[in-house]
């Protein structure tokens, strides 16, 4: 049986070239698929992992299977496929890829049941859908499952079910939203095995979700308008890294920025680095582009659309399409039609003014561009290998929890990035290590 859905094998040339390209900047990651390849730590696990298929993603599959796992991958977004890529790791690589760009629901969720069909040991999300897929199941919800999950789970005898469910010894989460989730799982009680939510790692979410989103939502954003930064207003709705990323590099090119929030603490930073704070309502009237990265649901409502100007775009880059109300804006608006490759535009009844939305409120960086460039997804992916073998070591200590990446792989990592970018620093001299050691030695 074909283990693999994919658009087009033919494209597989074209996807390796881009994996190749991407793993020229992933030097981190290249050191450890070296030591995984010499050393085995994966050998015997089943890996499923549910990510962007991107080329940097190639690499990360490239570098579990070198560790002696065997790896299925699905994609965690039905837009961010690079078709070519997905087709490459399945021809060159030998990976069992399911992943078609802009598949539909019902597609995406078969992907999701081929991920759990797997029968994997190790699972790796990114926003914890095949985790959340995989509880229903475990809880006897499975009538809350996807229906092609529904339908794989109703086809198993109950030996298969236990294998499935008593298999995994426990995953990795890749995204913020992901990790609020699967900390709502334990707080629930509900969580069946550890997860290691790489984005707390330092060397994740201070690089990935600050220069990563920040730089491929303004990509995404360009090319698929074309518009000029430089003068406009950009209103950027959440400011955790993501939101941070994306205030700083609209600023770079040039556009006046506001920021809208709802912490008081993330408002106040915002505002001292030099960013006009108000309520959405209020930034309505004044944007030209309009960008969520909130993890929030319906942060931009028929309300807000209402006030916005002729022309103004809004898009997003959250990690699921909740951000925008775009049912909300479809009912108050004249049927919409695509202008441009990812570009909707709406006209709202009441006003005659246009609204256009990217790449249906899916994250643009991912729909419109390429995502992160490989610089950052270095350490990322970095993070996800080398906690794919602290699960293997470490499973049967870890209790139902999540748990933070552990200090010495964050710091190991920092370490192997700055010497792979030829930068060296300071090491503390006896005196300074007593001296920051101590309470007593003052002026
Ligand atoms: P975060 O949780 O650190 O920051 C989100 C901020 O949004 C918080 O400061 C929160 O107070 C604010 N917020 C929540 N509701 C709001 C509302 N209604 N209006 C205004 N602000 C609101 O999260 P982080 O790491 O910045 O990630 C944000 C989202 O982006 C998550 O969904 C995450 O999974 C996703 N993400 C997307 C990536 C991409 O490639 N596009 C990469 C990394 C993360």
């Amino acid at each position: 049986m074909k283990n693999y859905d994919v658009k087009d094998l033919k494209l597989a040339d074209a996807g390796r070239n881009r994996i190749d390209w991407a793993e020229m900047d992933m030097p981190v990651l290249r050191q450890i698929r070296k030591d995984f390849a010499k050393r085995k730590p994966l050998k015997g696990i089943r890996v499923a992992a549910c990510l962007h298929v991107t080329s940097e993603t190639g690499n990360l599959m490239r570098t579990l299977k070198a560790g002696g796992a065997s790896v299925l991958l699905c994609a965690s977004n039905p837009l961010s496929t690079q078709d070519d890529v997905a087709a490459s790791l399945v021809k060159h690589e030998g990976i069992a890829t399911y992943a078609i760009k802009d598949e539909d629901h019902e597609t995406y969720y078969r992907h999701i049941a081929a991920s759990i069909a797997f029968k994997p040991h190790v699972t790796m999300d990114d926003g914890a859908d095949v985790v959340g897929q995989l509880l229903m199941l475990a809880l006897d919800r499975a009538k809350d499952a996807a229906p092609a999950v529904q339908a794989w789970w109703k086809k198993q005898n109950e030996k298969s079910r236990r294998q499935t469910i008593e298999g995994v010894i426990g995953g990795c989460e890749e995204t913020t939203t992901g990790v609020i989730r699967l900390k709502a799982m334990e707080a629930e009680g509900v969580l069946r095995f550890p997860i290691v939510a790489i984005n707390d790692a330092y060397t994740k979410h201070l690089f990935d979700n600050l220069y990563g989103t920040g730089q491929s939502t303004l990509d995404g954003v360009l090319r698929a308008t074309n518009r000029l930064l430089a003068g406009s207003t950009v209103v950027v709705a959440g400011y955790g890294n993501c939101g941070r990323g994306c205030a700083q590099r609209a600023r770079g090119g040039g556009a006046h920025v506001i920021v809208t929030e709802v912490d008081p603490l993330r408002a106040l930073q915002a505002t001292m680095d030099g960013f006009q704070v108000m309520p959405i309502k209020e930034a309505s009237k004044h944007g030209d582009l309009f960008i969520t990265v909130t993890g929030d649901i319906s942060v931009i409502r028929p309300e807000h659309f209402r006030l916005m100007k002729d022309g103004a775009i809004v898009c997003n880059s959250g990690h699921f399409n909740v951000e925008l109300d775009i049912v909300g804006l479809r009912k108050m608006s004249k049927p919409g039609r695509t202008v441009r490759g990812f570009v909707e535009e709406f006209t709202i009844k009441e006003t005659g003014r246009r609204v256009y939305i990217l790449a249906d409120g899916r994250l643009v960086n991912l729909s419109a561009a390429e995502g992160h460039p490989a610089q950052v997804m270095d350490m990322s992916f970095a993070n996800q290998a080398l906690c794919t073998e602290y699960i293997v070591k470490n499973a049967a200590k870890l209790e139902k929890k999540v748990y933070g990446v552990p200090a010495n792989i964050d710091s190991h990592i920092s370490a192997m990035k700055l010497k792979a970018m030829g930068v060296k620093i300071d090491v503390l001299t006896p005196e300074q290590k007593k001296y920051l050691a101590s309470w007593d030695m003052g002026t």
